[in-house]
């Protein structure tokens, strides 16, 4: 991988090839940022395409962060390498979010955990020392993850992936207290993408820039925060 611009900070994006990760490396490019983006496999991605736009400042790698693996072989592979931010987007839904617990395919709620929050944390634990002493370690939740929010049900393995995924960030934080490092949790809202579908009110051109300015505003406040992208604090 080739040597980005030494003036540009630099954030490694997990899970970048389409939907909210791909316009988040769109949109740190934009503002000066070199980006490692991460696709799965092989196959060509909106990732790769925007590679060939900007071949100087954007690497796109490959890691499945079910595939404990691969997220070691993707540390070896960026060791030397120092960023500012890693942020965690990657993320997924089982296809029938309305099946009762007792239809559930167990396949199908192991690999929803797997992906949304043992996956997640996996990568940020691997990767965590290619990130600067006071950077910024992020994860994709989602307003579903909210345990005390939850009136309606609903999407029951969603969000229980996703508060699982908020409760393994908590016992990080609290390992790793003391610490400079800023954690964040953050709660996009409700986005048109392929995982949250064609009725959701708004597009990835209204909320991404809200996204990417959470983020970069949270850069050097150490503790955790579970915010949504508006910057409210979403409850536990
Ligand atoms: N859209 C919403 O309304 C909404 C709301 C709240 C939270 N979120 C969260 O935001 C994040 C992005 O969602 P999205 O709407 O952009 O979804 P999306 O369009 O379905 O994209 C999901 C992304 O995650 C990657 N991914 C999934 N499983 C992975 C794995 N095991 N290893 C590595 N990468 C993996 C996908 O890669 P492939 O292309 O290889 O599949 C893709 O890049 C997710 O964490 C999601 O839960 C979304």
């Amino acid at each position: 991988m080739h040597d980005f611009p030494p003036s540009s900070p630099a954030i490694l994006l997990i899970g970048a090839s389409r939907g909210i990760g791909l316009a988040m490396a769109a949109e740190f490019l934009q503002r000066g940022w070199s980006v490692v983006g991460t696709v799965r496999g092989q196959a060509r991605t909106g990732l790769h395409e925007l590679a060939d736009v900007q071949p100087d400042r954007l690497a796109v790698e490959s890691v499945d962060i079910t595939q404990i693996d691969q997220l070691h072989a993707l540390r070896e592979r960026l060791a030397g390498r120092r960023f500012e931010i890693l942020f965690v987007n990657a993320g997924t839904v089982n296809p029938d979010p309305d099946q009762t617990l007792a239809e559930l395919p167990t396949e199908e709620f192991v690999r929803v955990m797997l992906s949304n929050a043992l996956g997640p944390l996996r990568a940020l634990e691997i990767l965590d020392d290619l990130v600067a002493p006071a950077g910024l370690l992020g994860l994709m939740s989602s307003g579903q993850g909210s345990v005390s929010n939850n009136q309606q049900g609903g999407r029951a393995l969603y969000r229980a992936s996703k508060a699982a995924l908020n409760m393994l960030m908590r016992c990080h934080a609290a390992r790793q207290a003391g610490s400079p490092r800023s954690l964040l949790l953050l709660a996009p809202g409700w986005i048109r993408t392929e995982l949250g579908g064609p009725d959701a009110p708004f597009t990835l051109e209204q909320t991404v820039p809200d996204i990417v300015d959470r983020i970069l505003e949270q850069r050097g406040k150490p503790g955790l925060r579970y915010l949504d992208r508006l910057g409210a604090t979403v409850p536990w």
